[in-house]
């Protein structure tokens, strides 16, 4: 072995990257999911993390994995005000996050750092890369569409379209118009987040534009036929290289970077149903609903006749743990026709053969999901991007129906019953299966996403 001589890929020195996601389910899963994307094709992942949120490190040995403290506990920072959770954090991790990084590039040995990939809303990160002299690549964990959307809010609060208490230039114009800047949705579905201090909602967003901009590239969990609407308008407005690689989930069988505890009795319950009959619910790891709607879910979702399977987590209905607020009895009486649980496998949900539908609040990780698996939504988007999504799903794609109104047991129920029995539902499921197909092209070999990937790769190599 002494006198083999090495091929040039052996004496290139393997490179690293070293990855930052931003501290939240939806953003959390894109960003490992990435990293092992990236490993598969040869490159060793170093992952820095906050205490907020940490991932569970032991489900990948393969990575290196360093923590950052972040003191977002300690002042009480929480999901129910994300905005202000992400403010503080793009302050907090300054410090720390430059530590790390600088002590990892302080200690390369055979490898050398490639470049750093942080999620689009972790701005800061951008000046701390620059300090240090190393390349950052944006990953934005969400549509492009959506990403448009909020490009195009925050150009219109620059041109003082959006005072901080109120809407008038744009009310005035209806909430069916087109959004100025973005006529594929209305004034209504504008990507918002509730949050107690909307300047901050605007300069979050001016910031993450501004920084995306100054970044090396950026990465998407999409697919170009999916968006091919809006990439000109991406690649005209930021003049940085593109990768639209997604739909990263299907690189792999179904990963492990749940906070929560996948509840595997989904799929035994799953087993027993006859084909595309059951609703699949669940409204993601933020998203809250009042008593109240929580009730006219319930007596939706039993009214309606359809199997269901339900994610209640904990914290969905705001003021309760969990289930308090069903009526006693509510279980029984559906008889087995209703399983619940507070998290569930929802990739493996999705492409199980029993499930006929999914009532989703549109994050993008679960219309990506549905899409891959080519399963009709019904969409209850609930603030920012999902509402862009929702509106993108029932009336761009047409593969869901939007529930638009407010929550009411017999609008539900209708519903569930269109996108489930009706001819509707089975003309939404074959459009659908169309974009399931597109997605499956896009990556094989030669397929958009695995060229895009090719190039990333490259890209990373080069540095
Ligand atoms: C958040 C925002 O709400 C969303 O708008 C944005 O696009 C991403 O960040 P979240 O609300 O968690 O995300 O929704 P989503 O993007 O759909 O991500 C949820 C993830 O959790 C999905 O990957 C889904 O598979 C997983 N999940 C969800 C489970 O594993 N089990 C469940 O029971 C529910």
């Amino acid at each position: 072995m002494e006198n083999q001589i090495e091929s040039p890929v052996q004496q290139r020195k393997k490179r690293r990257v070293i990855l930052f996601p931003l501290p939240l389910q939806g953003h959390i899963n894109p960003m490992l999911q990435l990293a092992n994307i990236l490993y598969g094709k040869g490159l060793s992942i170093t992952v820095i993390h906050t205490n907020f949120n940490s991932p569970n490190t032991s489900n990948y040995p393969h990575f290196d994995f360093c923590s950052i403290p972040d003191g977002l506990l300690e002042v009480g920072a929480s999901t129910s005000d994300v905005i202000a959770l992400v403010t503080l954090l793009n302050v907090n991790c300054v410090v720390p996050f430059r530590d790390c990084l600088a002590k990892l590039l302080s200690n390369v040995e055979e490898e050398s750092i490639a470049c750093l990939i942080t999620d689009a809303v972790c701005h800061f990160t951008q000046a701390v890369a620059d300090s240090l002299k190393l390349p950052r690549i944006v990953l934005r964990t969400s549509s492009i569409s959506s990403f448009l959307a909020f490009a195009a809010t925050s150009l219109l609060h620059e041109k003082g379209f959006f005072p901080i208490k109120g809407f008038h230039f744009l009310s005035d114009l209806g909430s069916e118009a087109p959004m100025p800047e973005f006529p594929s949705i209305r004034v209504k579905d504008i990507p918002l987040i509730e949050t107690r201090d909307a300047e901050k909602f605007y300069q979050l967003l001016m910031s993450m534009m501004s920084q995306i901009k100054a970044s090396s590239g950026l990465i998407w969990n999409s697919f170009q036929d999916l968006e091919q609407d809006v990439l000109p308008t991406l690649e005209r407005d930021f003049r940085i290289p593109i990768f639209p690689i997604g739909a990263f989930h299907k690189y792999f069988p179904a990963s492990s970077s749940s906070l929560l505890t996948q509840d595997k009795s989904s799929i035994s319950w799953l087993d027993k149903q006859a084909p595309k009959s059951v609703l699949y619910v669940s409204f993601g790891s933020i998203a809250a609903v009042n008593e109240t709607e929580f009730l006219e879910i319930a007596w939706g979702l039993a009214n309606s006749g359809v199997p269901f399977l339900w994610v209640v987590r904990p914290g969905l209905v705001r003021g309760f743990e969990l289930l308090e607020p069903l009526p006693k009895g509510f279980l029984e009486m559906l008889d087995g026709r209703a399983h619940i649980v507070k998290w569930a496998p929802q990739q493996e949900v999705l492409a199980h053969p029993a499930t006929g539908g999914f009532w989703t609040h549109n994050g993008w990780n679960s219309t990506l999901e549905s899409i891959c698996e080519g399963v009709p939504m019904i969409c209850q988007p609930c603030f920012g991007d999902q509402l862009v999504i929702a509106r993108y799903v029932s009336h761009i794609w047409r593969v869901g129906l939007h529930l638009e109104k407010r929550l009411e047991r017999g609008e539900i129920e209708t519903a569930i019953r269109r996108v489930i029995l009706e001819a509707e539902g089975q003309e939404m499921r074959d459009r659908i299966m169309q974009l399931k197909e597109k997605v499956d092209v896009s990556l094989r070999q030669g397929g958009s996403s695995y060229q895009s990937l090719e190039s990333l790769i490259s890209y990373i190599e080069s540095f």
